[in-house]
């Protein structure tokens, strides 16, 4: 992990020394700047809560994809005008008067020419050559030991299948081609890091969506568009760190794994906030959707298989230049998944997640004093019999839970008119907030598992759900199905109900 940390770090300073300096501009070198500390009038437009004009020490204009804002940056904001460096997106800034950025428009880069009478061959070599030979020098360097840790990188295997698998372009519909064109390109598996903090610190607070003992999770506004961010409460930092590392190290583009948009860390009033900021889903968790709604069986057979599919991409190792190591989340549950207005899920909290890379046997556990959720325990985890220094066994308790998580899913499935109440799975053995002990006697001593209503198996579609479900939940962590067995058995009875519907379609 460290030697992908310190790849991030070199190709991200190699890609900024490769900017063209036609996209940096910076207004202030031009022009009469103002002292730092006057505060100037700006022009406000196109941003949230723009009155017309704000107040602050910069002036900014924005272009992004062609759509202008113009506003307001505290002093401490001024790096921000850096982040013309984002293909598509152009900031620039002036502070020399008041409204001064209603004047800017598309930036021009200013001309510095030396005066004439220093343009002797001397210093033409200093002014010229040497920052040339230098930047050269720094950029084969750089280059070279990227080379060198790249041929170094482990390449990674499958676990099940010894297919290669494609990394899907993934990002959802409604969000710019920003974060994708980092997040799929060469560019690496997140933005550089000071353009993470410089988006965070752009965001408008709108509404609190959710709240636990995690901390809080806010819907936010970036340039106009919804991002959700979780505020980590202090007591879950290493979350924070876990899920930010993970987040900004590994490939992790998929349509059923939560879409991340940058992390942030702030201090204020002696206390440090810890941001995580995510791709937005209005419909929220799947715990609060099964809430209200109910579902036909089709319906659940996509939500069914797409958690299966995201689960298939967090535990598979990838073999390529953009691969991935294997992933066992160690948190799965409803509350941790989010439903897309497509009716797929997508898996969140990689707090807890471990991390294996089976080339050189590398597994990191982190060190997060967190503990998964009791009520979706594995019975190896509540009888302290899991290996814990075998990735398998990290899987295997996925797996189990991935079953709890079917089971939510169908009982909300309506079959011949029937559905049951949400309930949270071990909700009739016990009480709300279990104990540790309370779950071990139920799934480990009395060996109980959830109940299946009969209407399932009268129908083609649950009763298979309802095996696989069985096949997850056997007391031997290695007896259970993997991920990627979950997902065949799913997308082979998708296509077959796809198959028959067709074939309804043509006989009508
Ligand atoms: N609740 C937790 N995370 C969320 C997200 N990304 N979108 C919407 N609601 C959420």
């Amino acid at each position: 992990m460290g030697e992908v940390t310190i790849l991030k770090a070199l190709l991200a300073t190699a890609w900024l020394l490769c900017v063209p300096a036609d996209q940096i501009t910076d207004y202030s070198s031009t022009e009469e700047v103002a002292g730092s500390s006057r505060l100037v009038t700006c022009a406000c437009e196109n941003r949230p809560n723009c009155p017309g004009t704000c107040s602050g020490h910069w002036c900014f204009f924005t272009v992004v994809h062609g759509v202008q804002s113009r506003g307001c940056f505290e002093q401490a904001q001024y790096e921000t005008c850096r982040t013309a460096r984002i293909p598509g997106l152009h900031i620039s800034c002036c502070n020399n008067k008041d409204l001064c950025n209603e004047d800017l428009t598309e930036p021009k880069v200013p001309e510095v020419k030396p005066p004439a009478s220093e343009t002797g061959p001397d210093s033409v070599i200093m002014l010229v050559a040497v920052p040339l030979l230098l930047l050269l020098i720094v950029a084969m360097a750089t280059c070279a030991l990227v080379l060198w840790l790249r041929s170094r990188k482990p390449h990674y295997k499958d676990d099940d299948d010894a297919a290669m698998m494609k990394i899907p372009a993934g990002a959802d519909p409604n969000y710019g081609d920003i974060f994708d064109e980092f997040c799929t390109s060469g560019s690496g598996t997140g933005l550089p890091y000071l353009v993470q903090r410089t988006m965070a610190r752009q965001i408008s607070l709108v509404e609190c969506v959710g709240k636990g003992r995690y901390g809080e999770v806010w819907r936010g506004t970036w340039t106009g568009e919804s991002v959700a961010v979780k505020i980590f409460s202090s007591r879950d930092e290493q979350s924070w760190f876990r899920e930010t590392e993970i987040y900004n190290t590994v490939q992790l583009r998929h349509d059923n794994i939560l879409g991340f948009i940058a992390s942030d860390m702030t201090s204020k009033n002696s206390s440090t906030q810890l941001w995580l900021i995510t791709h937005f889903h209005e419909l929220g968790s799947l715990y609060d959707f099964l809430q209200y709604s109910s579902l036909d069986p089709e319906g659940c057979l996509r939500m069914c298989l797409s958690v299966a599919s995201g689960l298939v991409h967090l535990h598979t190792e990838i073999l390529s230049t953009q691969g991935k190591p294997a992933i066992a989340h160690r948190d799965l549950k409803s509350r941790n998944i989010l439903v897309k207005r497509n009716g797929q899920c997508c898996i969140a909290d990689l707090g807890l997640a471990v991390i294996h890379s089976q080339n050189n046997d590398y597994l990191d556990v982190g060190n997060n004093p967190r503990v998964g959720t009791k009520r979706y325990m594995a019975p190896e985890v509540l009888d302290e019999s899991i290996r814990v220094e075998v990735f398998e066994s990290y899987k295997q308790t996925d797996i189990w839970a991935l079953g709890l998580v079917l089971w939510e899913i169908t009982r909300r499935t309506v079959v011949n008119g029937i559905v049951e109440e949400y309930r949270p799975p071990f909700f009739d053995v016990v009480p709300s907030d279990p104990s540790f002990e309370e779950m071990r006697k139920v799934v480990c001593v009395d060996q109980y598992r959830p109940s299946l209503h009969n209407r399932l198996c009268s129908h083609p579609i649950l009763s298979t759900i309802a095996k696989v479900m069985k096949e997850c939940w056997f007391q031997s962590p290695p007896a259970r199905l993997t991920a990627l067995r979950v997902r065949k058995t799913l997308s082979k009875l998708d296509q077959d109900a796809d198959q028959s519907t067709e074939k309804l379609k043509q006989d009508v």
